[in-house]
């Protein structure tokens, strides 16, 4: 395989959310160009993207045209999808017409698809689905691949919805106590992402599940009583709650329970040691806990 030119920009696209955003920084700090796809050029993110050297440019994955624009002449293609914001069939169309536009550039020499940790395997979760059927694609695309499967982002555990129970001093998850959930942060999801792109002989034609280590839902609520100096509770969310809300995250974390996911994260951190594998108590300590 030609190696690709550093020259070319590489092509991410959620540029300006956690993973394409992290992973744009990681590749912007390695001294490789990047086009940040965007529908909106103007957003404050995507600015922040241009003021680090980023080129900005518009592209909607519901709009096949502008993707083959904005992939034209791109070296490599970071790719995500996600069913937020429509719906799991719209995740696998525009999913599909990206990986299209990537093949149809005839520039792209490497994709790199993040998808989540084990969704290559009959899941049932429709989130994890939609990605088996995107992996899927990819593979038969005829253009060097790497998928990525990350597992729970740390991130999550800093969002509204986490933050409105930390409130009252009560870290939520659908997980039993004591039961493990492998975890990453986002930035270290970029990070990977920058080293794969950097080699892609190396990473052509794997696929690598992703997690900096496995944390009970009492450990995350110690990381977060340190990060924050609260006192921190965890409590287990009943399944019959997320139901409520949400079968798709109910049949996930249904999966996490009574299947579990495998993610050797021991052995990952052993096979790459150039990743700074950020971990749970790190991630914590760094993150802004004013509630
Ligand atoms: N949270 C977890 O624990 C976890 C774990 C494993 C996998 N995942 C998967 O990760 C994915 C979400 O990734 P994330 O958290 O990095 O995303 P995110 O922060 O929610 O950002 C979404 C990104 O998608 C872009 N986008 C949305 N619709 C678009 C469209 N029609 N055209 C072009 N761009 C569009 C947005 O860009 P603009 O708004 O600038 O256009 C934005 O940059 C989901 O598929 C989820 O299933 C999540």
């Amino acid at each position: 395989m030609t190696q690709i030119s550093d020259a070319r920009p590489v092509a991410v696209t959620g540029a300006t959310g956690a993973q394409g955003g992290a992973t744009a920084r990681a590749l912007l700090r390695a001294g490789r160009p990047v086009r940040a796809l965007t529908r909106d050029p103007s957003s404050p993110a995507a600015a922040e993207l241009a003021a680090l050297g980023a080129e900005t440019v518009r592209a909607d994955f519901t709009d096949p045209a502008t993707l083959r624009a904005a992939l034209d002449g791109a070296g490599a293609l970071f790719a995500m999808s996600t069913p937020f914001g429509s719906d799991l069939e719209g995740e696998v169309r525009q999913g599909t017409a990206l990986l299209d536009a990537a093949r149809e550039s005839g520039t792209v020499e490497h994709i790199v698809l993040t998808s989540a940790s084990n969704a290559d395997r009959p899941t049932g979760i429709p989130h994890f689905e939609t990605k088996r059927r995107l992996e899927r694609h990819l593979k038969g695309l005829g253009v060097p691949w790497t998928v990525l499967g990350p597992g729970a982002f740390l991130e999550n555990y800093a969002n509204g919805w986490t933050r409105q129970s930390l409130r009252r001093g009560v870290f939520h998850l659908p997980m039993p106590p004591g039961v493990p959930i492998p975890v990453i942060a986002a930035r270290t999801i970029g990070d990977f992402a920058a080293h794969v792109l950097a080699h892609p002989a190396r990473y052509a034609g794997r696929r690598i599940d992703l997690a900096a280590q496995w944390v009970t839902g009492e450990q995350i609520a110690a990381a977060i009583a340190v990060g924050s100096g609260r006192e921190i509770a965890f409590e287990e969310v009943p399944l019959t709650v997320v139901e409520g809300y949400s079968e798709d995250l109910a049949a996930m974390f249904r999966y996490f329970q009574a299947t579990g996911l495998e993610v050797d994260a021991e052995a990952l951190r052993a096979e790459h040691p150039e990743i700074h594998w950020l971990t749970l108590e790190e991630w914590a300590a760094r993150e802004d806990w004013r509630l």
